[in-house]
């Protein structure tokens, strides 16, 4: 077993703290309050090689491995968990394509994303249908040799910006998952409307949308995998996806870590600085631990998906105690901020705002206790 850090992954973990220092935290708040979505800085992101990893060098990209992305990933959620879910979600959106495409897909679509700058999105959540993934609604229905898409996308992260969609829909919504079918959609296809941005309560930097989908003819080329395999291509990717969540889970955590002891050596009570008090050093010590806790597991998940190891239990291991631990410890940091950690002139408010969605997608941290239940199980 070794915890060190090769010296190629040292180099690029400084490369993401810095982008993430010089480019996203100054301009973090500004994103926050407008809702704006931060194109340009996404852009220095991919020029950098920060977003779309996994596509592999065969196909022009940097082909980084699920540990090197989680790397990264901290580094960028330290300067603002918004703005990484939109460079990460470029990889979530691109998965599907690498878990499942053939190789003519992955030499078109993967390198055309390598060649120019495009974002992706990853459209399987529904209305009616966000954990139970095997009665979602959207239909493909075969015309010839084209699929046809009638239906609606819920909660699509960079649904209203992205250039490329990987779409799950069913075939036949009496088989379940067994039904289920993945395809590589260009979003300006005729019959796609995203509607209105979500005004959300945090990571409020990231486009997240309903997506419709209006007769949207589909050729069958653009389909990925066989019939019937959507299902299995969502949860494959999933199981990749989760580790990195926990990674952007553990840069918010530290964030907020960070900014509590920086406030608790300067602010005084009683005449003396609050850092002095054991009920506050409680508080940062468990800060501190969980959040080291929440790393080795994301990273040990991360080894496990690079091994090829099947890591559903891992990765749901590591999803949901990085999620559940940037909660409790942003929550500390405001209460360790007090009064001022309530305004919005102080920076962990924010950092509990986008800490409580890190709960909630990618699956719920309740559908990542069915998997882990599931899979001990079934041992
Ligand atoms: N890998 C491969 N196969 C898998 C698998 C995995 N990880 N998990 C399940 N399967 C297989 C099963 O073995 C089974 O196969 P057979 O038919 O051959 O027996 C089949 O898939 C069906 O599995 P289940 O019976 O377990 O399926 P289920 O309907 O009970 O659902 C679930 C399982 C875990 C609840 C699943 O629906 C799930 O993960 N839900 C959460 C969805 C989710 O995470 N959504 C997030 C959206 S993305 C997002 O949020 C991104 C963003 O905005 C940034």
């Amino acid at each position: 077993m070794d915890f060190g850090l090769s010296d190629e992954q040292l180099a690029l973990q400084e490369t993401a703290r810095r982008f993430a220092q010089g480019e996203i935290a100054p301009i973090a708040a500004k994103y926050d309050e407008s809702g704006e979505f931060p194109r340009e800085v996404i852009k220095q992101a991919w020029e950098l090689g920060l977003s779309s990893t996994c596509i592999g060098e065969a196909y022009g990209g940097v082909g980084l491995s699920v540990l090197d992305s989680c790397l990264i990933t901290e580094e960028l959620a330290w300067g603002c968990s918004g703005i990484t879910t939109s460079i990460m979600c470029n990889d979530l959106g691109l998965m599907p394509i690498a878990i499942a495409g053939s190789d003519a897909q992955k030499e078109h679509w993967l390198s055309a994303c390598a060649r120019d700058f495009k974002m992706i999105s990853f459209c399987l959540s529904e209305p009616e249908a966000g954990s139970d993934v095997a009665g979602l609604q959207l239909l493909a229905e075969k015309d010839g040799d084209d699929y046809v898409l009638n239906g609606t996308k819920a909660w699509i992260t960079n649904g209203g910006v992205a250039d490329l969609y990987t779409v799950f829909a069913t075939l036949d919504r009496a088989s379940r998952h067994k039904g289920l079918c993945a395809f590589i959609v260009p979003s300006d296809t005729p019959g796609i409307t995203p509607g209105k941005k979500e005004d959300k309560m945090g990571q409020r930097a990231s486009d997240t949308r309903v997506i419709h989908f209006d007769n949207v003819r589909i050729p069958a080329d653009q389909r990925l995998g066989q019939e019937g395999e959507g299902f299995k291509v969502a949860m494959r990717t999933l199981d990749r996806t989760r580790p990195p969540i926990g990674a952007l889970a553990t840069g918010i955590a530290r964030r907020a870590l960070e900014e509590s002891v920086a406030y608790a050596k300067e602010r005084k009570a009683f005449g003396f600085p609050i850092a002095g008090f054991q009920a506050v050093q409680f508080m940062l010590a468990d800060m501190a631990k969980d959040t080291e806790a929440a790393r080795l597991l994301t990273l040990q998940s991360a080894w496990a998906v690079d091994q090829g190891l099947r890591a559903s239990k891992l990765s749901s291991f590591a999803k949901c105690t990085a999620t559940d631990t940037a909660m409790k410890v942003t929550t500390d940091a405001v209460q360790v901020f007090g009064g001022n950690g309530y305004t919005k002139e102080y920076p962990v408010e924010k950092l509990m705002r986008d800490a409580k969605l890190m709960q909630i997608y990618e699956g719920t941290n309740q559908i990542q206790r069915l998997v882990i239940a599931r899979e001990l199980l079934k041992e």
